[in-house]
């Protein structure tokens, strides 16, 4: 295990009928003026915006509203929001939706008392030191962002998707109430759990040692995401279920997994230029990229791959040759992927050959601006041209 210094600010307030309590407590944390953010109507059909707007009334708050983010949440909309924050003098940003709509909040807190352009935080120009304060009413349980000190934008121009990972973004608090996820169609739904359970093998595939209790606390999440995701399909007014989803999402992503050690998230950052130039859901990009990233780095640590495939899939073990339980293993997270209705090779989603190699670019150019890419193995711009014909 390595040092680690940890901590989630993020308050959260789980369980049914907990949304009516969204107005007194953006009260506690000094809002008066409130920009209510969402996305394409998904919180106006299932009532989750009528129960949020009269928590936010009578609680006698003053609210903006922009809707309108997309999946995969584009910079412009978030030039208009950080225009309506300073002109309109609010203190404080609510989203109520998913992680694009939370990422683009947050990056409009950031943006708002920032000079310059607030893309400078995603290509690494710039750090934010201060943000206006987000709370957020999560209504897919997905990307984690309700917990997570992550933020990732798409730039229109010139189709570039970046995370920004920073301390000051954390939300103040969220608002988890399993009902509202009730109204999510199965494909989003899945988009969601292959996300969140990539959320906890990013991290899981470390090169550290002695990580034990956090091998075995990321292990019961992946059982517990695995095991209730056909339930959740089959029954999705399943309080019970539906409620271990959600908030698996949150611990697969609010960093307690991370302690001690380092993870790997090469498939994330494939995944991002994937979304960004077909807008592909996050979570189907994942299900596509991560068995093939698995193939092609699994010989790095075949016990480690072996360990998974054991514990987490419950492949019997091979003593005399891992490497067979290994890719099992493996074999057995793409059927995973596959029966909750995801894609699981680039050929689904239309991305075609010709442009591997410019989508490596692309992940080679964060590398640049950033840092590397991939810590489990780090990755040149012909591994990941590698990996994508494995995901063909
Ligand atoms: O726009 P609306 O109408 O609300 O519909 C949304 C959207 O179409 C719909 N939806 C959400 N809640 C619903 C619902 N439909 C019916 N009933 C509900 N209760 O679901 C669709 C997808 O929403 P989105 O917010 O895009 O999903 P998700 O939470 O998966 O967020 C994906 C984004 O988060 C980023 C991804 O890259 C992607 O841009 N990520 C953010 C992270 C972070 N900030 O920590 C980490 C992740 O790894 C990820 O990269
Ligand atoms: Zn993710």
């Amino acid at each position: 295990m390595i040092n680690f210094d940890f901590k989630n600010p993020t308050r959260v307030i789980f369980g049914k009928g907990t949304i009516s309590q969204l107005g007194d407590t953006v009260k506690e944390f000094g809002g008066t003026k409130v920009l209510l953010h969402y996305g394409g109507g998904s919180i106006k059909s299932n009532g989750v915006y009528d129960v949020a707007k009269k928590s936010l009334d009578d609680a006698g708050l003053r609210v903006t509203e922009l809707g309108g983010v997309r999946p995969n949440p584009r910079l412009t909309l978030i030039h208009e929001g950080i225009e309506i924050c300073r002109s309109g003098g609010i203190n404080f940003i609510i989203a109520v939706g998913g992680g694009s709509v939370i990422d683009s909040a947050k990056a409009i807190g950031v943006g708002v008392p920032y000079d310059g352009e607030v893309w400078d935080f995603y290509t690494g120009k710039a750090l934010p030191a201060i943000t206006l304060p987000v709370a957020t009413v999560l209504t897919i349980p997905a990307a984690g962002s309700e917990v997570s000190f992550s933020s990732v934008v798409t730039n229109d121009d010139g189709a570039f998707k970046r995370p920004l990972d920073i301390n000051v973004i954390y939300p103040v608090f969220s608002i988890l109430d399993p009902e509202t996820t009730y109204s999510l169609p199965p494909y989003q739904t899945a988009c969601g759990i292959s996300d969140m359970l990539t959320h906890v093998i990013e991290r899981y595939f470390t090169r550290v040692s002695d990580v034990e209790l956090t091998d075995r606390l990321c292990e019961a999440t992946m059982k517990t995401i695995i095991s209730n995701a056909p339930v959740v399909l089959a029954d999705p007014k399943n309080y019970a279920a539906r409620s271990e989803i959600m908030w698996s999402g949150s611990i697969a992503h609010n960093n307690i997994l991370d302690t001690g050690r380092i993870g790997d998230w090469a498939s994330h950052m494939i995944e991002h230029e994937l979304s960004a130039i077909n807008d592909v859901a996050h979570g189907a990009g994942l299900a596509i990229i991560v068995p093939a990233w698995m193939r092609y780095v699994y010989k790095h640590d075949v016990e480690r791959f072996a360990q998974f495939a054991a514990r987490v899939l419950n492949i019997e073990q091979n003593f005399h040759n891992p490497e067979i339980t290994a890719l099992r293993g493996i074999d057995a997270l793409k059927a995973f992927f596959k029966s909750i209705g995801m894609p699981v090779s680039l050929s689904e989603i239309d991305i075609k050959e010709e442009s591997f190699k410019s989508i490596a670019e692309k992940v080679r150019k964060i590398d640049e601006d950033k840092g590397i890419v991939g810590n489990f193995v780090q990755l040149t711009e012909a591994d990941i041209v590698e990996i994508l014909k494995l995901a063909r």
